[in-house]
C-alpha cells in the first residue's frame, strides 16, 4: 500500500552536545538528515515526505535533501516539543495532499492516507520495518509500532525524600522498547491530536493517544538498526553500522 512520512527532525539535540542540531550532524561525510533520507528512499509504497525543522534552520536541512531524489519533500518549521512538531507535519502533509486530490478528482468525498511518523534520530531503520509497519495498517488496524523485548529487568519505581525506592517488578516477557516508524491513519492521528489527552506530558508519543482513547495500537518486529542517536556513542555505533551497509 502507498503511505507518506513525516521525518521530525525539529529536534536541538542537546544529549548529543554537537553544538548543532543533531540532524546535521555529520557521520561518515555526510548529515544525519541525509542518511535518513538515502535509507528510506528504497521503502516500498512510500510517496511523499514532510521534514520537521528548526525554524531558523530551514535553508541548511533543505541543502540535507539528495540529488534527484525520489520522492517529493518538504520542509515545515517544528514546535516546542516533538507532539507540536509531529502535529505541524501532518497538517502541511493534510494541505498536501488536499491540494493534490481537488486536482485530480471531481469527487470531494473524504479522502485518507497511511502515514509514518518517523524520527530522524532513528537514521539506519531498515526500509523493512516501514513497510511492515505501513501493509499492518488496514481498515481495522488503526495504528501500529514497532517494538523490541527487552533485555534489562525494568522495576517502576516511586521517588520519596530519602530517594528512588523499587515498586514494582512487571513480568518482562509483556514488555516491549518501542521505536518508529509508527504508523496511522491520516485522519484519525490528526483528529486525536486535537483532542485534550494531546496536550498531557505523559502522552510522549502519537500511539499514546490512541491508547487513551481506547484504540488499539498493534505491534509489529521492530529492529536493532533503528536504535535512536541520543548520546556521543551513539554517532560511533552508528558509522560501523553504514560501514557495514554500504548502498
Ligand atoms: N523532535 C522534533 N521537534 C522537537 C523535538 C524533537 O521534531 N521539538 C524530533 C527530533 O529531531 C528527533 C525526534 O524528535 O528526530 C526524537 O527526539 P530526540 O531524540 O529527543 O531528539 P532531540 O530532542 O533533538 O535531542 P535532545 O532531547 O537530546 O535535545
Ligand atoms: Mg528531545
Amino acid at each position: 500500500p502507498s503511505w507518506q512520512l513525516v521525518l521530525t527532525a525539529a529536534g536541538s539535540g542537546t544529549r548529543l552536545g554537537a553544538g548543532i542540531p543533531k540532524a546535521l550532524v555529520e557521520i561518515a561525510g555526510k548529515p544525519l538528515l541525509t542518511w535518513a533520507f538515502e535509507r528510506v528512499a528504497g521503502a516500498p509504497g512510500l510517496e511523499k515526505i514532510v521534514v520537521t525543522a528548526p525554524e531558523t534552520d530551514l535553508p541548511a536541512f533543505q541543502a540535507c535533501l539528495p540529488d534527484n531524489y525520489p520522492h517529493p519533500c518538504t520542509f515545515v518549521a517544528g514546535g516546542d516539543t516533538r507532539a507540536a512538531s509531529v502535529q505541524a507535519g501532518l497538517k502541511a502533509l493534510k494541505a498536501q495532499l488536499a491540494a493534490d486530490h481537488a486536482a485530480t478528482s471531481n469527487d470531494h468525498a473524504n479522502f485518507d492516507s497511511r502515514v509514518l511518523v518517523h524520527d530522524a534520530a532513528r537514521t539506519w531503520c531498515p526500509p523493512e520495518v516501514f513497510a511492515t509497519v505501513a501493509s499492518s495498517l488496514t481498515d481495522q488496524v488503526r495504528a501500529v509500532i514497532p517494538a523490541l523485548p527487552v533485555v534489562d529487568t525494568i522495576k517502576t519505581i516511586r521517588i520519596a525524600e530519602d530517594g528512588e525506592w523499587v515498586e514494582t517488578t512487571p513480568a518482562r516477557d509483556l514488555l516491549r522498547a518501542v521505536q518508529t516508524p509508527q504508523g496511522f491513519w491520516l485522519n484519525q492521528v490528526l483528529a486525536l491530536g486535537q483532542s485534550p489527552e494531546a496536550t498531557s506530558a505523559s502522552v510522549t508519543d502519537e500511539a499514546s493517544l490512541y491508547e487513551a482513547h481506547g484504540i488499539g495500537v498493534k505491534l509489529v518486529a521492530g529492529s536493532p538498526s533503528a536504535l535512536k542517536i541520543t548520546n556521543p556513542e551513539d554517532l560511533e555505533w552508528l558509522s560501523r553500522e553504514i560501514a557495514g551497509n554500504p548502498n
